[in-house]
């Protein structure tokens, strides 16, 4: 190679290098600009904590919204596939929130509609961030990342309200809560928040990776010691392919602890009485809140759960 030849590729060098350092200077000025003018800031990781300790977390043992003080909450929420707990949230206007944030199972977003909020869920970290929420309305929340095969179904809302509105809005709610349990409708509504993204309203499931709960659950129940392992499998979940009539299924069941005794013992009443179970099952009796409290608290995993399962011969 001449001399000519090598200023011509030194001379590209030169060109393709200055490129990129202005490029990447451009990229400095877009952060600088938004994190100065655009409001953006980096959420921030308070502390760590393991996805197997949340049932027992100060925070985020029993998820959810609470009043820190005049003008103050909190919002703890657990994401997991494919829920956040609590996903329908009410929050007065101007009110300063603390939002923390983790993860159960895998990697979730928490991007909330028509704000700059948009944080990662991240299983063993805690995100922190804070909010006002100045306008009414309803906020959107969507998971931003791709969790698996309903992640398109992992949603929830914010509901902003004036002041005056906002304690006959909670009060609606629980009264809401409260009118369900008396209609013995409450079990299909946690159903319909929590399990149906999965398992589907029809309770067919998905193939391949969530089994239907229709006859299926019937025949756990009917099981030697079938009525506790319902149980456990909702307070513990369960991991593991299964098999149910000739089909694999690899999808995981995570741990319902989160959700009240009562909230348990009801949509596993709704289960069994729902798409043809009721009539497939011996001896049963509803489950109550007690029934699901005398369970809690044990050291069992959701392979425990799994290998559970497998000892009673269904695969
Ligand atoms: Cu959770 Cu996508």
């Amino acid at each position: 190679m001449d001399h000519k030849q090598h200023e011509v590729i030194a001379k590209w060098e030169r060109r393709w290098l200055s490129g990129s350092a202005l490029m990447s200077l451009g990229f400095v000025i877009f952060i600088a600009i938004s994190l100065a003018l655009e409001g953006t800031h980096i959420a921030q990781t308070t502390s760590r904590t393991t996805p197997d300790k949340l049932t027992s977390h100060e925070l985020f043992a029993q998820p959810g919204v609470t009043a820190l003080g005049p003008g103050r909450y909190q919002v703890a929420t657990v994401a997991q596939a494919f829920v956040f707990t609590p996903s329908e949230i009410i929050l007065p206007i101007g009110a300063q929130v603390d939002f923390y944030l983790t993860a159960r199972d895998v990697l979730h977003g928490y991007q909330i509609e028509d704000t700059n909020i948009n944080v990662e869920a991240i299983p063993g970290e805690i995100s922190y961030f804070q909010y006002t929420f100045d306008k009414a309305g309803d906020y959107r929340l969507t998971c931003n990342e791709y969790c698996g095969i309903s992640h398109q179904n992992m949603m929830g809302n914010i509901k902003v309200v004036s002041a005056a509105e906002f304690s006959s809005a909670v009060q609606d709610r629980q009264n809401e809560a409260l009118a369900l349990a008396q209609d013995g409708k409450l079990g299909e509504a946690v159903y319909a928040a929590n399990c149906q993204s999965c398992h589907q309203a029809n309770g067919q499931g998905l193939t391949g990776a969530f089994p239907p709960l229709e006859g299926h659950t019937a025949e756990l129940y009917n099981a030697e010691g079938g009525r506790d392992y319902l149980a456990n499998l909702l307070l513990y979940g369960l991991q593991g392919t299964i098999r149910v009539s000739g089909t694999n299924y690899n999808g995981v069941m995570p741990a319902w602890a989160q959700l009240s005794d009562e909230d348990l013992a009801e949509t596993l009443n709704y289960i069994l009485r729902s798409w043809g179970n009721d009539a497939l099952l011996s001896n049963f009796s509803d489950y109550t809140a007690q029934d699901i409290n005398a369970l809690r608290g044990q050291d069992i995993s959701a392979n425990d759960i799994y290998q559970l399962r497998q000892s009673k011969g269904l695969e």
